[in-house]
């Protein structure tokens, strides 16, 4: 390549934040992101993100469904300019019925937000997703949001944090009071009093013994700022703020977008690949059908890893071993689409798909190279289904095969009984959109048993002979014939592991941990 072209490839990837926001229902990630939008003056007022008002009477919701529940099922990314940096925001869907997709969008980013209600502390979604962080050992910033409320002492959630996540803090903001009682907030590194609701910014904090105390203690016994630990995801950097009324919102954007990473390399078959490379590469970790129901069409998401990406260029699909031309790129920005000129690492491509695509494909322009997998996720609900029409026998096995490929459901089949088809999700919105898909793309309507079952194991053994189960679990079959266990609790889970001392119960298979 060109050293000028070299240049700006960099300068390119140096000014891109590829993040995700992590948070449980409720928490505020809408109205969060909706303030940095109108930071970036991406949208000009208030109310233009789907809100929940707003929510239930949208008329651009991609499926049916979300209109008919009232949320939001489908992730979208939001890019923005702010600040001399190109920011590419995943949406992870933030109802408590998430799904598989949630986790996946993880994998497409560099870093992420962790959000907390002040009042509430961490719960449950929240815990789930920062697992799936901590794993790729990505960057996590903490927002503690509605201090504009009471809720718990900063203390405590610091504590929480450390104690229920095992990472390191180290408090950027420091907050004076809460609720009616907060008077603002000391900026720990830039050495800044911001005071509440508003007011000149100051070098100094008030004269308050409290804050005095605190900040006292937080140098003397708190961790020190470690730049290295924070991109290892050791050490979370946490900001207090109030999403609603817009206050400590700016500061805590100008400090993550400061600190958190570019995008940097990725693992592949032919080693890591830096992304300042002149061949194009990226993989999908996203399949959605039905984006516009208009054109029933499915697109695949791309996140670039290396190269600049160009319109029209030709790139290979390396699982398919064929050149494919991407002429119709997409930019997405919720409902709204643009065609895509250029892309650079760390960008979000939308693909139309015929149907090449499947999760954790790789594209490529110059090498042959594949990305490492995408995690598997292991489903938390199971639901066993019939066909109730014997004449749509071949369009259920059509729709099965396309939406597990697609990634919208895991499939398993009974061990003896090949005809048992029992499915997995990750939560019960997910099976909703999978029945509603079923019944609208392909004709076909089940009929359902929800099962007992919350957890899946695969078995390091292939013989079910030599598995010694208990009452209450049942043993079934992936798509590729490997033996799973599901279990209705964790004592079960406990008590089978100590009877078969000589099989590994693995969570997912591609058995990246062990239980
Ligand atoms: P989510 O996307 O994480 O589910 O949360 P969302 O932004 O929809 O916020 C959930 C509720 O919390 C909303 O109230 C929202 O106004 C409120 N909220 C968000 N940030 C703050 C904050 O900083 N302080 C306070 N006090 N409240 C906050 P709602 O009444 O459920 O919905 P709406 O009718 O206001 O849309």
């Amino acid at each position: 390549m060109p050293s000028t072209t070299v240049e700006s490839l960099r300068e390119a990837i140096q000014r891109r934040r590829t993040f995700a926001i992590i948070s449980h229902p409720d928490a505020g990630k809408t109205t969060l992101t909706e303030k940095l939008l109108l930071f970036a003056g991406a949208i000009h007022q208030a109310g233009m993100v789907k809100g929940k008002r707003l929510r239930r009477q949208a008329t651009s919701d991609w499926m049916a469904i979300e209109r008919k529940r009232g949320i939001s099922v489908t992730s979208t990314v939001l890019e923005f300019e702010y600040g001399g940096y190109h920011v590419n925001l995943l949406d992870t869907p933030g109802h408590e019925d998430f799904s598989e997709d949630t986790y996946r969008t993880l994998t497409a980013a560099d870093s992420a937000v962790m959000l907390i209600d002040a009042a509430r502390g961490i719960e449950a979604q929240t815990l789930k997703l920062f697992q799936v962080c901590r794993q790729r050992q990505i960057p996590i910033f903490t927002f503690i949001n509605k201090w504009d409320r009471d809720g718990l002492s900063p203390f405590t959630l610091l504590q929480e944090i450390e104690s229920v996540l095992g990472l390191n803090v180290y408090p950027v903001h420091w907050p004076l009071g809460m609720g009616t009682d907060f008077r603002g907030l000391y900026d720990r590194l830039r050495q800044r009093w911001e005071p509440y609701p508003e007011g000149p910014l100051r070098d100094v904090p008030p004269p308050d013994p409290s804050l005095r105390d605190a900040l006292e203690l937080l140098d003397e016994a708190g961790e020190p700022f470690d730049g290295s630990a924070v991109a290892r995801g050791e050490l979370t950097p946490v900001f207090f703020g109030s999403a609603m009324v817009n206050f400590g919102v700016r500061s805590f954007l100008d400090h993550f977008l400061a600190m958190a990473p570019p995008p940097g390399p990725r693992i592949s078959d032919q080693g890591p690949q830096p992304p300042d490379q002149e061949n194009f590469s990226g993989f999908i970790f996203k399949i959605q059908a039905n984006m516009n129901p208009a054109h029933r069409d499915r697109m695949a998401f791309l996140r670039v890893v290396s190269g600049r990406f160009q319109r029209a260029m030709t790139v290979r699909h390396v699982r398919l071993n064929r050149s494919i031309a991407l002429s119709q790129p997409q930019q997405v920005f919720a409902q709204d689409r643009a065609l895509l000129e250029t892309a650079y690492p760390g960008d979000i491509i939308g693909l139309f798909d015929p149907g090449y695509f499947r999760i954790g494909d790789t594209l490529s322009s110059h090498h042959l190279l594949s990305y490492a997998p995408l995690p598997q996720f292991s489903p938390e609900q199971f639901v066993e289904v019939l066909i109730t029409d014997t004449g749509k026998y071949k369009a259920f096995h059509k729709g099965l095969h396309q939406l597990a490929e697609e990634g919208a459901v895991q499939v398993f089949r009974g061990v003896n009984r090949t005809e048992d088809i029992l499915l997995g999700f990750v939560g019960r919105l997910q099976f909703e959109v999978f029945e509603y898909r079923m019944q609208n793309e392909y004709g076909v309507s089940l009929g359902k048993t929800f099962l007992p079952y919350q957890y899946a194991r695969w078995l390091s053994v292939d013989s079910v002979d030599s598995v010694q189960l208990s009452h209450g679990s049942r043993l079934v079959r992936d798509h590729e014939q490997r033996l799973v266990a599901l279990l209705p609790d964790e004592f079960t889970l406990r008590w089978l592991a100590e009877k078969n001392p000589n099989i590994v119960w693995y969570p997912t298979s591609d058995r990246n941990t062990s239980t």
